[in-house]
């Protein structure tokens, strides 16, 4: 085994106080949200072991984006340690930050993030180019790695001529290529109509069990979860409210809040035992959300969040391309739509790199939530 990644009291805290966040100090947390900012991620700890597949899974709002763009920088965390492979992420400086992000991340996001001039192979080949791989050697692993993810016809095609599910394919083959330790994905199935989605867990399911990759997946879909995660994390406001094998969660909810999202996956665990079969994914978080549990998205204030856009605007990824548009050029400059948000420039982050990952939080849009 071996550990691939530790998280240690890990925060991001949105906005910018006018005084040193210290999350030891006693009120420090308080004084923060007097001043309206917003703590999207709240002292999380984690250890990853080599192979592991760990889900977080979470309402919209809870965190689970910012969480997973901060284990690579590409939102800079307020306070706490990230390390992958025993490298301390959160100490490196640009240029290694950069280095890190091309050797040892794959990140896949909800929005494929492909260049549309690119072919598929092309696509697939991108982040090993930024590698520094020679041509012969990166077409070879992209196209290996094309037909892991049942693509093998479709290499001289252009990301356009593909349906959305495809388009998400040629993202994993891109990052499973670069053979990275860790492979991140925030909600990569979300886009996808619940068949296709199903299907793509399968594969996922497949090529776990052929290759054994360390894997952070983001979703807000109690069944997804459920079905792909050897261990999970419940997110809510900022916290991990539990972490437990998913078997674990649905028998022993740590608290009221996991209990009521575990009631909807029961629920539909039972009709589709009733049934003789399995249940459709997102049936459960569909309940959790329609029964009023919906913690982060409790508030309903005005100017919450404009959902069809958020995350589609420009989610860098991992290997320079900027994504939701795929607009990025090829030297991995972010895309015309990387707006940055107003919490991170005032942060005072630099632009992205050239050859970096997109700009932290890349959703245009400053988003405020009331209850925590
Ligand atoms: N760049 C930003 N500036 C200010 N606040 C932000 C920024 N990005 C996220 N937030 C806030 O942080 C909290 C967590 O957002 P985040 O996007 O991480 O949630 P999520 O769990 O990924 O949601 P979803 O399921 O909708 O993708 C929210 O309250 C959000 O409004
Ligand atoms: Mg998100």
């Amino acid at each position: 085994m071996g550990e691939v990644l530790r998280v240690n009291n890990l925060w991001k805290v949105f906005g910018r106080p006018k005084f040193r966040f210290d999350p030891d100090e006693p009120g420090a947390l308080e004084k923060l949200e007097a001043l309206g900012v917003v703590a999207a991620v709240r002292d999380v700890s984690l250890s990853l072991q080599r192979g592991e597949f760990f889900v977080v899974m979470g309402l919209s709002g809870s965190g689970k984006s910012t969480f997973i763009r901060c284990l690579l920088r590409l939102v800079e965390p307020t306070a706490g340690a990230v390390f992958v492979d025993g490298q301390e992420v959160t100490a490196l400086n640009r240029r290694e930050l950069t280095e890190f992000r091309r050797e040892k991340v794959g990140m896949v996001f909800q929005h494929y993030g492909l260049l549309p001039h690119k072919t598929v192979l092309e696509n697939a080949a991108f982040g090993l180019k930024l590698k520094g791989v020679d041509k012969k050697t990166r077409l070879e692993r992209a196209e290996e790695a094309l037909v892991q993810v049942g693509l093998q016809d479709w290499l001289h095609h252009y990301p356009s001529q593909l349906s959305g599910g495809m388009q998400q394919r040629v993202g994993i083959a891109r990052a499973l290529a670069k053979d990275p330790a860790i492979l991140l994905m925030d909600e990569p199935f979300s886009g996808l109509d619940p068949l296709i989605r199903r299907e793509m867990q399968d594969e996922l399911l497949r090529l776990q069990e052929q290759q054994r990759r360390t894997v952070l997946f983001v979703t807000h879909d109690l069944d997804e979860a459920l079905r792909l995660g050897d261990r999970m994390a419940v997110m809510r406001s900022g916290r991990f409210v539990q972490v437990a094998e998913p078997a674990e969660v649905l028998a022993n909810p740590a608290d009221d809040y996991v209990a009521r999202f575990v009631e909807g996956a029961r629920r539909a665990l039972g009709a589709a035992a009733a049934n003789g079969r399995r249940p459709e994914a997102g049936a459960p978080a569909a309940a959790g959300m329609a029964d009023g549990t919906a913690g982060g998205r409790a508030d309903g204030t005005a100017g919450g969040r404009a959902d069809g856009t958020a995350g589609g605007r420009a989610d860098g990824t991992a290997d320079g391309t900027a994504g939701g548009r795929a607009d990025g050029t090829a030297d991995g400059t972010a895309g015309g739509r990387a707006d940055r948000t107003a919490g991170e420039t005032a942060a005072g982050t630099p632009a992205g790199n050239a050859g970096d990952a997109a700009p932290a939080g890349a959703k245009g849009e400053v988003k405020q939530r009331g209850a925590l």
